[in-house]
Protein backbone atom coordinates (compact mmCIF):
# COMPACT_ATOMS: atom_id res chain seq x y z
CA UNK A 1 0.00 0.00 0.00
CA UNK A 2 0.84 3.64 -0.99
CA UNK A 3 0.66 6.88 0.91
CA UNK A 4 -1.39 9.63 -0.87
CA UNK A 5 0.06 12.68 -2.26
CA UNK A 6 -1.72 15.65 -1.32
CA UNK A 7 -2.58 16.25 -4.91
CA UNK A 8 -4.78 12.79 -4.62
CA UNK A 9 -6.64 14.23 -1.09
CA UNK A 10 -7.82 16.69 -3.01
CA UNK A 11 -8.74 14.87 -5.82
CA UNK A 12 -10.85 13.16 -3.36
CA UNK A 13 -11.81 15.98 -1.48
CA UNK A 14 -13.13 17.86 -5.29
CA UNK A 15 -14.59 14.43 -5.88
CA UNK A 16 -17.59 14.68 -3.62
CA UNK A 17 -19.92 18.31 -3.15
CA UNK A 18 -19.66 18.84 0.53
CA UNK A 19 -23.18 20.50 0.68
CA UNK A 20 -24.31 16.55 0.03
CA UNK A 21 -21.94 14.97 2.67
CA UNK A 22 -22.94 17.36 4.98
CA UNK A 23 -26.61 16.98 4.70
CA UNK A 24 -25.93 12.98 5.37
CA UNK A 25 -25.56 14.45 8.42
CA UNK A 26 -27.99 16.63 9.08
CA UNK A 27 -30.69 18.73 7.31
CA UNK A 28 -29.33 21.80 5.48
CA UNK A 29 -32.22 24.48 3.92
CA UNK A 30 -30.78 26.48 0.59
CA UNK A 31 -30.45 30.65 1.20
CA UNK A 32 -28.74 32.66 -0.96
CA UNK A 33 -25.70 31.30 -2.83
CA UNK A 34 -25.04 28.93 0.84
CA UNK A 35 -26.67 26.25 2.78
CA UNK A 36 -27.26 26.88 6.26
CA UNK A 37 -28.39 24.33 8.90
CA UNK A 38 -27.70 23.41 13.05
CA UNK A 39 -24.54 23.34 13.71
CA UNK A 40 -23.98 19.92 15.42
CA UNK A 41 -20.36 21.62 17.26
CA UNK A 42 -22.09 23.41 19.77
CA UNK A 43 -25.25 23.91 21.48
CA UNK A 44 -27.26 25.81 19.62
CA UNK A 45 -30.77 25.88 17.93
CA UNK A 46 -30.43 28.31 15.26
CA UNK A 47 -29.08 27.78 11.96
CA UNK A 48 -25.34 28.76 12.21
CA UNK A 49 -23.69 26.46 10.03
CA UNK A 50 -23.29 27.77 6.76
CA UNK A 51 -22.30 25.66 4.01
CA UNK A 52 -20.91 26.98 0.93
CA UNK A 53 -20.89 24.99 -2.39
CA UNK A 54 -18.70 27.23 -4.33
CA UNK A 55 -15.60 27.04 -1.82
CA UNK A 56 -16.44 23.58 -0.50
CA UNK A 57 -16.24 24.38 3.09
CA UNK A 58 -17.96 24.93 5.59
CA UNK A 59 -18.01 27.50 8.89
CA UNK A 60 -19.92 28.33 11.77
CA UNK A 61 -20.26 31.50 12.55
CA UNK A 62 -21.53 31.18 16.62
CA UNK A 63 -18.74 28.79 17.47
CA UNK A 64 -16.25 29.49 14.13
CA UNK A 65 -15.55 25.50 13.64
CA UNK A 66 -14.74 25.32 9.96
CA UNK A 67 -13.19 23.38 7.42
CA UNK A 68 -13.37 21.56 4.40
CA UNK A 69 -15.46 17.86 3.95
CA UNK A 70 -13.02 15.78 5.63
CA UNK A 71 -12.74 18.58 8.19
CA UNK A 72 -16.39 17.98 8.91
CA UNK A 73 -16.16 14.05 9.14
CA UNK A 74 -13.46 14.70 11.38
CA UNK A 75 -15.18 16.29 13.63
CA UNK A 76 -18.65 14.74 13.13
CA UNK A 77 -17.35 11.48 13.19
CA UNK A 78 -14.07 11.60 15.62
CA UNK A 79 -12.30 9.78 13.78
CA UNK A 80 -8.61 10.68 11.80
CA UNK A 81 -7.83 12.88 9.34
CA UNK A 82 -6.99 9.38 7.48
CA UNK A 83 -9.93 8.07 8.07
CA UNK A 84 -11.97 10.97 7.12
CA UNK A 85 -10.32 11.07 3.90
CA UNK A 86 -11.54 7.14 3.46
CA UNK A 87 -15.40 8.00 4.38
CA UNK A 88 -15.09 10.59 1.93
CA UNK A 89 -13.16 8.65 -1.30
CA UNK A 90 -15.93 5.62 -0.20
CA UNK A 91 -18.89 8.19 -0.73
CA UNK A 92 -17.18 9.34 -4.05
CA UNK A 93 -17.38 5.64 -4.85
CA UNK A 94 -13.09 5.89 -5.26
CA UNK A 95 -11.31 2.72 -4.37
CA UNK A 96 -8.13 3.94 -2.79
CA UNK A 97 -5.77 1.38 -0.36
CA UNK A 98 -4.19 3.95 2.16
CA UNK A 99 -1.65 2.55 4.42
CA UNK A 100 -1.10 5.71 5.80
CA UNK A 101 -0.75 9.46 5.38
CA UNK A 102 2.04 11.60 5.41
CA UNK A 103 0.59 13.11 8.05
CA UNK A 104 0.78 10.29 10.12
CA UNK A 105 4.02 10.90 11.89
CA UNK A 106 6.89 7.70 12.47
CA UNK A 107 6.51 8.07 16.00
CA UNK A 108 2.66 7.64 16.11
CA UNK A 109 3.06 4.45 13.52
CA UNK A 110 5.70 2.69 15.84
CA UNK A 111 3.71 3.13 19.20
CA UNK A 112 0.70 1.94 17.24
CA UNK A 113 2.88 -1.52 16.06
CA UNK A 114 3.96 -2.03 18.97
CA UNK A 115 0.56 -1.95 21.12
CA UNK A 116 -1.09 -3.86 18.10
CA UNK A 117 1.08 -6.17 19.06
CA UNK A 118 0.90 -6.44 22.89
CA UNK A 119 -2.63 -6.71 22.24
CA UNK A 120 -2.43 -9.60 20.36
CA UNK A 121 0.08 -11.26 22.79
CA UNK A 122 -2.21 -10.58 26.21
CA UNK A 123 -5.74 -11.45 24.20
CA UNK A 124 -4.29 -14.60 23.28
CA UNK A 125 -2.73 -15.50 26.51
CA UNK A 126 -5.50 -15.48 28.35
CA UNK A 127 -7.05 -18.27 26.32
CA UNK A 128 -4.18 -20.55 27.27
CA UNK A 129 -3.54 -23.13 29.94
CA UNK A 130 -1.20 -19.90 31.53
CA UNK A 131 -4.51 -18.32 31.81
CA UNK A 132 -6.81 -20.18 33.44
CA UNK A 133 -6.33 -19.06 37.11
CA UNK A 134 -7.40 -15.27 34.74
CA UNK A 135 -9.92 -16.60 33.09
CA UNK A 136 -11.57 -17.86 36.43
CA UNK A 137 -10.97 -14.93 38.08
CA UNK A 138 -12.77 -12.95 35.30
CA UNK A 139 -15.71 -15.63 35.38
CA UNK A 140 -16.24 -15.56 39.14
CA UNK A 141 -16.69 -12.02 38.68
CA UNK A 142 -19.59 -12.42 35.58
CA UNK A 143 -17.37 -11.38 32.53
CA UNK A 144 -18.32 -14.08 30.07
CA UNK A 145 -16.01 -15.26 26.68
CA UNK A 146 -18.38 -12.58 25.73
CA UNK A 147 -17.38 -9.83 27.00
CA UNK A 148 -14.07 -10.28 27.28
CA UNK A 149 -13.82 -10.35 23.85
CA UNK A 150 -15.63 -7.32 23.11
CA UNK A 151 -13.07 -6.02 25.57
CA UNK A 152 -10.52 -7.29 24.17
CA UNK A 153 -9.06 -8.22 28.21
CA UNK A 154 -5.53 -9.85 28.11
CA UNK A 155 -3.51 -11.68 30.17
CA UNK A 156 0.21 -10.37 30.56
CA UNK A 157 1.61 -13.54 31.84
CA UNK A 158 4.09 -14.03 35.31
CA UNK A 159 7.42 -14.06 32.85
CA UNK A 160 9.05 -10.81 32.88
CA UNK A 161 10.64 -10.78 29.30
CA UNK A 162 8.29 -12.43 26.75
CA UNK A 163 6.74 -9.63 25.62
CA UNK A 164 9.86 -7.61 25.35
CA UNK A 165 11.77 -10.22 23.42
CA UNK A 166 8.79 -10.76 20.92
CA UNK A 167 9.19 -6.86 20.13
CA UNK A 168 12.81 -6.65 20.40
CA UNK A 169 12.73 -9.23 17.64
CA UNK A 170 10.43 -6.64 15.10
CA UNK A 171 12.93 -4.66 15.38
CA UNK A 172 11.83 -1.43 16.84
CA UNK A 173 13.54 1.65 17.80
CA UNK A 174 14.98 1.14 21.39
CA UNK A 175 13.01 4.41 22.75
CA UNK A 176 9.84 3.58 20.78
CA UNK A 177 9.85 0.48 22.96
CA UNK A 178 10.48 2.46 26.04
CA UNK A 179 8.30 5.35 25.49
CA UNK A 180 5.50 2.61 24.51
CA UNK A 181 5.72 2.48 28.24
CA UNK A 182 5.49 -1.56 27.79
CA UNK A 183 8.98 -1.98 28.17
CA UNK A 184 12.12 -1.05 30.73
CA UNK A 185 15.08 -0.82 30.14
CA UNK A 186 17.92 -1.76 33.25
CA UNK A 187 21.44 -2.91 32.83
CA UNK A 188 20.51 -6.24 32.10
CA UNK A 189 18.42 -5.52 29.21
CA UNK A 190 14.82 -5.21 28.27
CA UNK A 191 12.11 -6.42 29.97
CA UNK A 192 8.33 -6.07 30.19
CA UNK A 193 6.55 -3.32 32.45
CA UNK A 194 3.18 -5.58 33.01
CA UNK A 195 3.65 -9.70 34.28
CA UNK A 196 1.13 -11.41 36.29
CA UNK A 197 -2.11 -9.11 35.52
CA UNK A 198 -5.18 -9.25 34.00
CA UNK A 199 -5.03 -6.64 30.71
CA UNK A 200 -7.80 -4.32 30.23
CA UNK A 201 -6.64 -2.38 27.06
CA UNK A 202 -7.39 1.39 26.75
CA UNK A 203 -8.51 2.73 23.57
CA UNK A 204 -7.98 6.30 22.45
CA UNK A 205 -11.05 8.24 20.81
CA UNK A 206 -10.06 6.34 17.10
CA UNK A 207 -10.54 3.06 18.82
CA UNK A 208 -6.75 2.35 18.75
CA UNK A 209 -5.09 0.79 22.03
CA UNK A 210 -2.65 3.39 23.18
CA UNK A 211 -2.11 1.90 27.10
CA UNK A 212 -3.62 -0.69 29.57
CA UNK A 213 -4.65 -0.91 32.85
CA UNK A 214 -3.71 -3.63 34.55
CA UNK A 215 -5.67 -5.51 37.32
CA UNK A 216 -3.99 -8.00 39.91
CA UNK A 217 -6.08 -10.95 40.34
CA UNK A 218 -3.96 -12.83 43.27
CA UNK A 219 -3.67 -12.13 46.49
CA UNK A 220 -1.01 -9.41 46.68
CA UNK A 221 0.30 -6.13 48.59
CA UNK A 222 0.95 -4.48 44.85
CA UNK A 223 -1.70 -1.75 43.95
CA UNK A 224 -5.18 -3.15 42.54
CA UNK A 225 -4.46 -1.94 38.89
CA UNK A 226 -1.12 -0.51 37.22
CA UNK A 227 -1.74 1.93 34.17
CA UNK A 228 0.70 2.18 31.87
CA UNK A 229 2.58 5.74 32.22
CA UNK A 230 1.66 8.39 29.95
CA UNK A 231 3.14 9.12 26.80
CA UNK A 232 2.87 11.24 23.97
CA UNK A 233 -0.52 9.31 22.84
CA UNK A 234 -2.05 8.37 26.14
CA UNK A 235 -3.15 11.08 28.61
CA UNK A 236 -4.96 9.89 31.65
CA UNK A 237 -6.20 13.73 31.59
CA UNK A 238 -7.92 13.84 28.03
CA UNK A 239 -8.39 9.76 27.79
CA UNK A 240 -12.47 7.98 28.53
CA UNK A 241 -12.77 4.46 28.47
CA UNK A 242 -15.17 3.37 26.23
CA UNK A 243 -15.39 6.76 24.02
CA UNK A 244 -14.77 5.26 20.51
CA UNK A 245 -17.42 2.07 21.26
CA UNK A 246 -19.70 4.32 22.56
CA UNK A 247 -20.21 6.50 20.56
CA UNK A 248 -23.22 5.59 18.48
CA UNK A 249 -25.25 4.85 21.50
CA UNK A 250 -24.20 8.34 22.60
CA UNK A 251 -25.09 10.07 20.11
CA UNK A 252 -28.69 7.85 19.22
CA UNK A 253 -29.90 8.49 22.37
CA UNK A 254 -27.81 12.08 23.24
CA UNK A 255 -27.13 11.00 26.49
CA UNK A 256 -23.81 10.47 27.66
CA UNK A 257 -23.51 8.18 31.13
CA UNK A 258 -20.24 8.67 32.88
CA UNK A 259 -18.60 6.20 35.30
CA UNK A 260 -15.79 6.08 37.13
CA UNK A 261 -14.33 2.46 36.64
CA UNK A 262 -13.93 0.69 33.42
CA UNK A 263 -15.09 -2.46 35.30
CA UNK A 264 -18.59 -0.19 36.06
CA UNK A 265 -18.97 0.01 32.60
CA UNK A 266 -18.35 -3.39 31.11
CA UNK A 267 -21.11 -4.56 33.74
CA UNK A 268 -23.99 -1.65 32.28
CA UNK A 269 -22.51 -3.27 28.56
CA UNK A 270 -23.38 -6.30 29.49
CA UNK A 271 -26.90 -5.29 30.72
CA UNK A 272 -27.18 -3.24 27.43
CA UNK A 273 -26.49 -0.11 28.39
CA UNK A 274 -23.41 1.54 25.83
CA UNK A 275 -23.84 4.46 26.22
CA UNK A 276 -21.27 4.94 28.67
CA UNK A 277 -17.44 6.08 29.48
CA UNK A 278 -15.25 6.11 32.07
CA UNK A 279 -12.79 8.19 33.41
CA UNK A 280 -9.91 5.82 35.03
CA UNK A 281 -10.75 7.26 38.41
CA UNK A 282 -8.67 10.45 37.60
CA UNK A 283 -9.73 14.39 38.31
CA UNK A 284 -12.38 14.97 35.96
CA UNK A 285 -10.95 17.76 33.19
CA UNK A 286 -12.03 20.24 31.18
CA UNK A 287 -10.73 18.34 27.91
CA UNK A 288 -13.09 15.29 29.39
CA UNK A 289 -15.75 17.88 29.48
CA UNK A 290 -15.01 19.02 26.01
CA UNK A 291 -15.02 14.84 24.60
CA UNK A 292 -17.88 14.63 26.29
CA UNK A 293 -19.43 17.34 24.70
CA UNK A 294 -18.79 15.41 21.18
CA UNK A 295 -21.22 12.88 21.83
CA UNK A 296 -24.31 14.13 23.41
CA UNK A 297 -26.08 17.05 24.99
CA UNK A 298 -27.07 15.41 27.96
CA UNK A 299 -25.31 13.85 30.44
CA UNK A 300 -25.62 11.28 33.98
CA UNK A 301 -23.24 11.27 36.06
CA UNK A 302 -22.99 7.75 37.66
CA UNK A 303 -20.22 7.51 40.34
CA UNK A 304 -19.67 5.43 43.18
CA UNK A 305 -21.94 5.92 45.68
CA UNK A 306 -19.38 6.63 48.50
CA UNK A 307 -18.67 10.30 49.58
CA UNK A 308 -15.28 10.21 47.45
CA UNK A 309 -17.80 9.45 44.76
CA UNK A 310 -20.21 12.33 45.78
CA UNK A 311 -17.29 15.01 45.85
CA UNK A 312 -16.52 13.71 42.45
CA UNK A 313 -19.61 14.03 41.11
CA UNK A 314 -19.71 18.12 42.15
CA UNK A 315 -16.51 18.23 40.56
CA UNK A 316 -17.63 16.96 37.18
CA UNK A 317 -20.64 18.79 37.06
CA UNK A 318 -18.65 21.96 37.58
CA UNK A 319 -16.32 21.24 34.61
CA UNK A 320 -19.50 20.23 32.60
CA UNK A 321 -21.15 23.49 33.31
CA UNK A 322 -18.47 24.76 32.21
CA UNK A 323 -19.00 23.99 28.67
CA UNK A 324 -22.50 24.64 28.95
CA UNK A 325 -23.62 21.31 29.95
CA UNK A 326 -25.83 20.73 32.74
CA UNK A 327 -25.65 16.84 34.17
CA UNK A 328 -27.92 15.17 35.99
CA UNK A 329 -26.80 12.73 38.72
CA UNK A 330 -27.23 9.16 39.84
CA UNK A 331 -26.21 8.31 43.35
CA UNK A 332 -26.39 4.45 44.24
CA UNK A 333 -26.91 3.50 48.09
CA UNK A 334 -25.15 1.53 50.12
CA UNK A 335 -21.80 3.10 48.94
CA UNK A 336 -21.97 0.56 46.15
CA UNK A 337 -20.17 1.24 42.41
CA UNK A 338 -22.23 0.63 39.71
CA UNK A 339 -21.32 -2.90 39.03
CA UNK A 340 -21.55 -3.92 42.46
CA UNK A 341 -24.99 -2.34 42.32
CA UNK A 342 -25.94 -3.94 38.97
CA UNK A 343 -24.82 -7.77 40.85
CA UNK A 344 -26.46 -6.87 44.05
CA UNK A 345 -29.50 -5.02 42.48
CA UNK A 346 -29.98 -6.21 39.00
CA UNK A 347 -30.87 -4.93 35.74
CA UNK A 348 -34.01 -3.38 36.22
CA UNK A 349 -33.29 -1.65 39.84
CA UNK A 350 -30.55 0.04 37.90
CA UNK A 351 -32.28 0.95 34.69
CA UNK A 352 -34.74 2.46 37.40
CA UNK A 353 -32.13 4.35 38.67
CA UNK A 354 -30.54 5.72 35.58
CA UNK A 355 -34.21 6.62 34.57
CA UNK A 356 -34.70 8.66 37.69
CA UNK A 357 -31.91 10.94 37.71
CA UNK A 358 -31.66 13.93 40.04
CA UNK A 359 -30.70 17.36 38.21
CA UNK A 360 -27.57 18.69 39.23
CA UNK A 361 -29.10 21.61 41.77
CA UNK A 362 -30.99 19.16 43.67
CA UNK A 363 -28.13 17.41 44.21
CA UNK A 364 -26.12 20.55 45.04
CA UNK A 365 -28.86 20.73 47.63
CA UNK A 366 -28.76 17.97 49.24
CA UNK A 367 -24.87 17.61 49.23
CA UNK A 368 -24.21 21.12 50.77
CA UNK A 369 -26.74 20.13 53.53
CA UNK A 370 -24.80 17.40 54.52
CA UNK A 371 -23.08 18.85 57.85
CA UNK A 372 -24.87 21.53 58.42
CA UNK A 373 -27.19 22.57 60.83
CA UNK A 374 -30.46 24.31 59.78
CA UNK A 375 -31.58 25.39 63.17
CA UNK A 376 -28.31 27.56 63.14
CA UNK A 377 -28.39 30.64 62.07
CA UNK A 378 -24.59 30.80 60.74
CA UNK A 379 -25.53 27.23 59.04
CA UNK A 380 -28.16 28.64 57.65
CA UNK A 381 -26.09 31.62 56.05
CA UNK A 382 -23.22 29.45 54.99
CA UNK A 383 -25.52 27.01 53.30
CA UNK A 384 -27.61 29.61 51.67
CA UNK A 385 -23.77 31.26 50.21
CA UNK A 386 -22.68 28.21 48.71
CA UNK A 387 -25.63 27.52 46.95
CA UNK A 388 -25.89 31.50 45.85
CA UNK A 389 -22.03 30.76 44.31
CA UNK A 390 -23.48 27.50 42.65
CA UNK A 391 -26.44 29.42 40.96
CA UNK A 392 -24.22 31.57 39.91
CA UNK A 393 -22.30 29.41 37.46
CA UNK A 394 -25.41 27.74 35.74
CA UNK A 395 -27.03 30.04 32.65
CA UNK A 396 -30.13 28.09 32.73
CA UNK A 397 -32.83 30.51 34.58
CA UNK A 398 -36.05 28.40 34.95
CA UNK A 399 -33.65 25.88 36.94
CA UNK A 400 -32.19 28.82 38.79
CA UNK A 401 -35.56 29.85 40.07
CA UNK A 402 -37.16 26.62 40.84
CA UNK A 403 -33.66 25.87 42.75
CA UNK A 404 -34.09 29.41 44.70
CA UNK A 405 -37.55 28.50 45.32
CA UNK A 406 -36.88 25.36 47.18
CA UNK A 407 -33.69 27.06 49.16
CA UNK A 408 -35.68 29.99 50.18
CA UNK A 409 -38.08 27.22 51.65
CA UNK A 410 -35.62 25.27 53.29
CA UNK A 411 -33.93 28.50 55.01
CA UNK A 412 -37.00 30.17 55.51
CA UNK A 413 -35.67 33.46 53.66
CA UNK A 414 -37.34 35.21 50.97
CA UNK A 415 -36.90 34.71 47.65
CA UNK A 416 -36.43 37.84 46.08
CA UNK A 417 -33.92 38.71 48.84
CA UNK A 418 -32.24 35.59 47.49
CA UNK A 419 -32.16 36.78 44.05
CA UNK A 420 -30.93 40.14 44.74
CA UNK A 421 -28.19 38.48 46.18
CA UNK A 422 -26.82 36.59 42.43
CA UNK A 423 -24.53 38.10 40.24
CA UNK A 424 -26.70 40.01 37.97
CA UNK A 425 -25.89 38.29 34.35
CA UNK A 426 -25.32 40.85 31.35
CA UNK A 427 -28.01 40.99 29.21
CA UNK A 428 -26.83 38.96 26.16
CA UNK A 429 -26.42 40.20 22.94
CA UNK A 430 -27.58 38.31 20.15
CA UNK A 431 -25.44 35.39 20.70
CA UNK A 432 -24.71 34.62 16.80
CA UNK A 433 -23.36 38.81 16.93
CA UNK A 434 -19.24 38.79 18.09
CA UNK A 435 -19.55 41.00 20.97
CA UNK A 436 -15.98 41.40 20.99
CA UNK A 437 -15.32 44.72 19.90
CA UNK A 438 -12.44 44.44 17.03
CA UNK A 439 -9.94 47.60 16.95
CA UNK A 440 -8.80 48.98 14.00
CA UNK A 441 -5.62 46.58 14.14
CA UNK A 442 -7.16 43.38 14.15
CA UNK A 443 -9.93 44.30 11.58
CA UNK A 444 -6.46 44.91 8.99
CA UNK A 445 -4.81 41.80 9.94
CA UNK A 446 -8.41 39.71 9.68
CA UNK A 447 -8.56 41.63 6.00
CA UNK A 448 -5.73 40.89 4.72
CA UNK A 449 -5.79 36.96 5.74
CA UNK A 450 -9.24 36.97 4.23
CA UNK A 451 -7.97 38.61 0.89
CA UNK A 452 -4.64 36.33 1.13
CA UNK A 453 -7.06 33.18 1.36
CA UNK A 454 -8.09 34.32 -1.78
CA UNK A 455 -5.51 35.72 -3.95
CA UNK A 456 -1.74 34.74 -4.56
CA UNK A 457 -1.08 38.48 -5.45
CA UNK A 458 -1.84 39.56 -1.99
CA UNK A 459 0.28 36.56 -0.86
CA UNK A 460 3.14 37.51 -2.59
CA UNK A 461 2.64 41.30 -1.37
CA UNK A 462 2.75 39.58 2.45
CA UNK A 463 6.09 37.82 1.41
CA UNK A 464 7.76 41.16 -0.18
CA UNK A 465 7.05 43.41 2.62
CA UNK A 466 7.78 40.46 5.01
CA UNK A 467 5.19 41.49 7.01
CA UNK A 468 4.56 41.16 10.63
CA UNK A 469 1.63 40.86 12.19
CA UNK A 470 0.99 42.10 15.63
CA UNK A 471 -1.63 38.76 16.56
CA UNK A 472 0.20 35.75 17.36
CA UNK A 473 -2.20 33.27 15.62
CA UNK A 474 -3.15 35.51 12.85
CA UNK A 475 0.77 35.85 12.10
CA UNK A 476 1.46 31.79 12.01
CA UNK A 477 -1.84 32.13 9.74
CA UNK A 478 -0.32 34.40 7.41
CA UNK A 479 2.90 32.22 7.65
CA UNK A 480 0.81 28.55 6.83
CA UNK A 481 -0.45 30.29 3.75
CA UNK A 482 2.37 31.84 2.55
CA UNK A 483 3.98 28.76 3.15
CA UNK A 484 1.22 26.72 1.22
CA UNK A 485 1.45 28.99 -1.61
CA UNK A 486 5.41 28.70 -2.11
CA UNK A 487 4.86 24.38 -1.63
CA UNK A 488 1.66 24.23 -4.19
CA UNK A 489 1.91 27.57 -5.93
CA UNK A 490 -1.98 28.00 -5.77
CA UNK A 491 -4.20 28.97 -2.73
CA UNK A 492 -8.09 27.61 -2.16
CA UNK A 493 -9.77 28.09 1.08
CA UNK A 494 -10.79 24.23 0.71
CA UNK A 495 -7.76 22.58 -0.12
CA UNK A 496 -5.51 24.74 2.73
CA UNK A 497 -8.08 23.48 5.34
CA UNK A 498 -6.40 19.83 5.04
CA UNK A 499 -3.35 20.39 6.50
CA UNK A 500 -4.42 22.42 9.22
CA UNK A 501 -5.19 21.56 13.06
CA UNK A 502 -8.47 22.28 14.39
CA UNK A 503 -7.45 25.79 16.33
CA UNK A 504 -6.45 27.03 12.90
CA UNK A 505 -9.16 25.95 11.00
CA UNK A 506 -11.45 28.27 13.45
CA UNK A 507 -9.68 31.39 12.91
CA UNK A 508 -9.94 30.47 9.05
CA UNK A 509 -13.69 29.75 9.55
CA UNK A 510 -13.90 33.20 11.48
CA UNK A 511 -11.81 35.41 8.76
CA UNK A 512 -13.87 33.91 5.98
CA UNK A 513 -16.94 34.81 7.35
CA UNK A 514 -16.15 38.65 7.69
CA UNK A 515 -18.76 40.87 5.64
CA UNK A 516 -16.40 41.87 3.37
CA UNK A 517 -16.42 42.40 -0.40
CA UNK A 518 -14.85 39.58 -2.40
CA UNK A 519 -13.13 41.95 -4.73
CA UNK A 520 -9.79 43.74 -3.52
CA UNK A 521 -7.52 46.87 -4.74
CA UNK A 522 -4.43 46.93 -4.53
CA UNK A 523 -5.06 50.69 -2.43
CA UNK A 524 -7.21 48.55 0.36
CA UNK A 525 -4.44 46.07 0.82
CA UNK A 526 -1.85 49.00 0.92
CA UNK A 527 -4.59 50.70 3.79
CA UNK A 528 -4.59 47.57 5.39
CA UNK A 529 -0.67 46.77 5.53
CA UNK A 530 -0.06 50.73 6.59
CA UNK A 531 -2.39 50.37 9.57
CA UNK A 532 -0.75 47.01 10.37
CA UNK A 533 2.65 48.68 10.60
CA UNK A 534 1.47 51.50 12.73
CA UNK A 535 0.52 48.94 15.47
CA UNK A 536 3.81 47.42 15.12
CA UNK A 537 5.58 50.78 15.59
CA UNK A 538 3.09 51.82 18.72
CA UNK A 539 3.83 48.84 20.18
CA UNK A 540 7.73 49.23 19.89
CA UNK A 541 7.29 52.75 21.09
CA UNK A 542 5.49 51.74 24.05
CA UNK A 543 8.27 48.66 24.43
CA UNK A 544 10.60 51.36 24.43
CA UNK A 545 9.16 53.63 26.98
CA UNK A 546 8.92 51.17 29.35
CA UNK A 547 12.79 50.54 28.79
CA UNK A 548 13.17 54.16 28.75
CA UNK A 549 11.95 54.15 32.02
CA UNK A 550 13.72 51.69 33.69
CA UNK A 551 16.81 52.55 32.09
CA UNK A 552 19.19 54.23 34.84
CA UNK A 553 22.23 54.95 32.49
CA UNK A 554 22.47 58.31 30.72
CA UNK A 555 23.86 56.81 27.68
CA UNK A 556 21.61 54.09 27.13
CA UNK A 557 18.54 56.45 27.81
CA UNK A 558 19.63 58.48 24.80
CA UNK A 559 20.16 56.12 22.40
CA UNK A 560 16.79 54.82 23.24
CA UNK A 561 15.07 58.13 23.00
CA UNK A 562 16.46 58.74 19.91
CA UNK A 563 15.18 55.22 18.59
CA UNK A 564 11.90 55.96 19.92
CA UNK A 565 12.18 59.84 17.63
CA UNK A 566 12.82 57.67 14.74
CA UNK A 567 9.81 55.69 15.19
CA UNK A 568 7.56 58.07 15.51
CA UNK A 569 9.16 59.88 12.56
CA UNK A 570 9.01 56.97 10.27
CA UNK A 571 5.18 56.31 11.36
CA UNK A 572 4.38 59.84 10.21
CA UNK A 573 5.64 58.96 7.34
CA UNK A 574 3.78 55.95 6.51
CA UNK A 575 0.66 57.22 7.46
P1 LIG B 1 -12.13 1.61 41.74
O1 LIG B 1 -11.29 1.35 42.91
O2 LIG B 1 -13.52 2.11 41.91
O3 LIG B 1 -12.07 0.31 40.84
O4 LIG B 1 -11.35 2.62 40.79
P2 LIG B 1 -13.26 -0.58 40.35
O5 LIG B 1 -13.76 -0.05 39.07
O6 LIG B 1 -14.26 -0.80 41.42
O7 LIG B 1 -12.46 -1.92 40.03
P3 LIG B 1 -12.71 -3.36 40.66
O8 LIG B 1 -14.18 -3.56 40.59
O9 LIG B 1 -12.21 -3.34 42.04
O10 LIG B 1 -11.92 -4.25 39.78
C1 LIG B 1 -11.93 3.22 39.66
C2 LIG B 1 -10.90 3.35 38.58
O11 LIG B 1 -9.73 3.94 39.12
C3 LIG B 1 -8.56 3.40 38.56
C4 LIG B 1 -9.02 2.34 37.58
O12 LIG B 1 -9.00 2.89 36.27
C5 LIG B 1 -10.42 2.04 38.00
O13 LIG B 1 -11.21 1.64 36.90
N1 LIG B 1 -7.68 2.80 39.58
C6 LIG B 1 -8.17 2.23 40.71
C7 LIG B 1 -6.33 2.79 39.39
O14 LIG B 1 -5.85 3.30 38.37
N2 LIG B 1 -5.50 2.21 40.31
C8 LIG B 1 -5.98 1.62 41.43
O15 LIG B 1 -5.19 1.07 42.24
C9 LIG B 1 -7.36 1.66 41.64
MN1 LIG C 1 -15.74 -2.27 41.54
Amino acid sequence: MKTLTSEEINNIRSSVDIVSVVMRYIPLTKKGKNYFGVCPFHEDSDPSLSVSPEKQIFSCFSCHTAGNVFNFIMEYEHVSFIEAVRIVANIAGIEVAIADYKKDNVYQKEIHDIYDISLKFYTNNINTSLGIEAKNYLIKRGLTDELIKKFEIGLAIKSTDTLSKLLEKKQFKDNDLINSGLVIKDEKGFHDFFYHRIMFPLHDINNKVVGYSARAYYDTDGPKYINSKEHLLFKKGEFLYNYANSKEACRSQNTVILMEGFMDVIRAYSIGISNVVATLGTAFTHQHANLIKRLANNVIICYDGDDPGAKASIACSNELIKVGIIPKIVRLEDNLDPDDYILKNGQAKFNEKISNPLNVMDFKLSFFKKNIDLTQATDKAKYATMMLEELNKIDDDILKEITLKKLSNEIDLDVEFLKSKLIKKQPTVNKKVMTVVTSKYDMAQEALLFYMLKSGEVIKIFDNQALYFPNKEYRLLAHEISYFYKTYNYINVADFLTDLDLDMSKIVGYVISLNLQEEYTLQLIEDYIKAINEKNIEDECERLSKKLQEETDIEQKEIIGQRIIELLVRGEKDV
